[in-house]
């Protein structure tokens, strides 16, 4: 199964696509993820990435088109993947459409997750995830159970994303308006389209997403 979870930041696309990848056994190809790892590894290109995604910009198309066509090789894509993050712009789109063509290959799902701009924020600004596992939290719509231990692997090490400020998810909102939002209409015009109620809550969410892929 391949599909795309489409959906401003902070629709809850990660916290979704980790969910699904336990119930159908295929792999998260978060792109967002992908970046900050190799930001993480202190690489010049890591740097300049830095300095991009701190203030709200999308990485050229060139460089993502490339991570994910040589990631999708990749033996744990074999059963399918879902897309967080990608494709943002209607370059990517298209590369991706390609992408897919050329390997005889089609996408099963396009979905899109529905939510207010001003859940966006909150849902943002008061995001954590566990520094050892990933596990996504929030200060309170997602809380472990114990405070302090993350209910998956037991640490209590925890991060924030250095994108998730105020200012800078000013500035992810305008990005995602004028370069990702119009995608809508290319999976629209296919016929592809589906969308999800994402202000419904975190489990409710998931029940209507396994209602369309079944
Ligand atoms: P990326 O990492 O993709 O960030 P994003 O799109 O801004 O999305 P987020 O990860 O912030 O949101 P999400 O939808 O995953 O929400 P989550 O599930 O965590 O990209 C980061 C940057 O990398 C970009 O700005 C850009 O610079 C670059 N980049 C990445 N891909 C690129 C591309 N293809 N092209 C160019 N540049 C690219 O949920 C958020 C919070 O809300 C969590 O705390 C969660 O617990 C909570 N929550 C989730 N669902 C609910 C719910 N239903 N109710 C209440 N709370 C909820
Ligand atoms: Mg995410
Ligand atoms: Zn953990």
């Amino acid at each position: 199964m391949k599909l795309i979870l489409l959906g401003a930041p902070g629709a809850g696309k990660g916290t979704q696509a980790k969910r699904l990848e336990e119930a159908y056994g295929i792999v998260q190809l978060s792109t967002g993820d992908m970046l900050r790892a190799e930001v993480a590894s202190g690489s010049d290109i890591g740097k300049e990435l830095k300095a991009v995604m701190e203030a709200g910009n999308l990485v050229t198309d060139d460089l993502i088109i490339s991570m994910i066509a040589s990631r999708v090789e990749q033996d744990d894509c074999k059963k399918g993947y879902i897309l967080d993050g990608f494709p943002r712009t209607t370059a990517q789109a298209e590369a991706l459409d390609k992408m897919l063509e050329d390997k005889g290959q089609k996408l099963d799902e396009v979905i899109e997750m529905v939510v207010d701009e001003d859940a966006l924020v909150e849902r943002i600004t008061g995001r954590y995830t566990c520094a050892d596992c990933g596990q996504g939290y929030h200060d309170s719509f997602q809380k472990p159970a114990k405070e302090g231990v993350c209910d998956k692997c037991g640490s209590g090490e925890f991060s924030r994303r250095a994108d998730d400020n105020e200012e800078t998810v000013r500035s992810r909102l305008v990005s995602y308006r004028e370069q990702t939002a119009p995608i809508a209409e290319h999976y629209k015009a296919k016929g592809m389209l589906k969308t999800v109620d994402g202000m419904a809550d975190i489990d409710e969410v998931t029940n209507q997403l396994k209602k369309i892929l079944g």
